[in-house]
């Protein structure tokens, strides 16, 4: 039903942005943001391609109080979205993504709530894979060394192959798809000179 609606975050990317910078200056955590928001809207362009723009935005600031207000991850994001005059639609579709985590969270329904959760961790792993590659680069990635990856969990033990294995749950497709598909798009993101190594 969701792929019908004209869904309004709100802000306008250039605000969503100016957010994310003002509240995140770690590079690597203004890096991730832009990289869920090429991932979003990617995948927004292919099955809900009305809705891009917020698809991209979700992905933008889903971890917008995390640098600074780790103990209030999401809720804080939620005050801050409300107070930039955002849509209260933008900041549920964040507070799902830690389901898996805190059960006062609601738990994806969307696509677009179900691809953040299962790309979130997976773009981690991808990343932490391209920086033991002698290119530093997704470009010449093969899913069997990513899938070797996956299975090798002393390898960025911080991301979490149990969230991973559970977003291709939600999003009904066997482990392996998702990360084909992760690695797909991570790849052409790459390519268009995006925000991926
Ligand atoms: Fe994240």
């Amino acid at each position: 039903m969701e792929e019908t609606t004209t869904l309004e975050s709100g802000l306008t990317r250039d605000e969503a942005f100016a957010l994310l910078t003002q509240y995140n200056e770690d590079p690597y955590h203004v890096k991730h943001a832009l990289t869920l928001e090429a991932l979003m809207r990617r995948f927004a362009a292919e099955c809900d391609p009305s809705n891009v723009e917020f698809w991209g935005q979700v992905g933008l600031l889903h971890d917008l109080d995390w640098e600074r207000f780790p103990e209030e991850h999401t809720l804080k994001t939620e005050e801050l979205l409300a107070e930039a005059g955002a849509s209260p639609e933008l900041a549920r579709a964040i507070r799902t993504h830690i389901f898996s985590h805190d059960e006062t969270a609601p738990r994806p329904q969307a696509k677009m709530e179900r691809m953040l959760f299962a790309m979130d961790e997976l773009s981690g792993l991808i990343n932490a894979a391209i920086l033991v590659r002698p290119s530093k680069s997704v470009r010449d990635m093969s899913l069997k060394s990513l899938k070797k990856k996956f299975k090798q969990r002393s390898f960025a033990a911080g991301c979490s192959r149990d969230d991973i294995a559970l977003g291709a749950e939600l999003l009904g497709i066997p482990t392996d798809e998702l990360l084909s598909l992760g690695l797909e798009a991570m790849r052409a993101i790459a390519e268009e000179g995006g925000p991926v190594d």
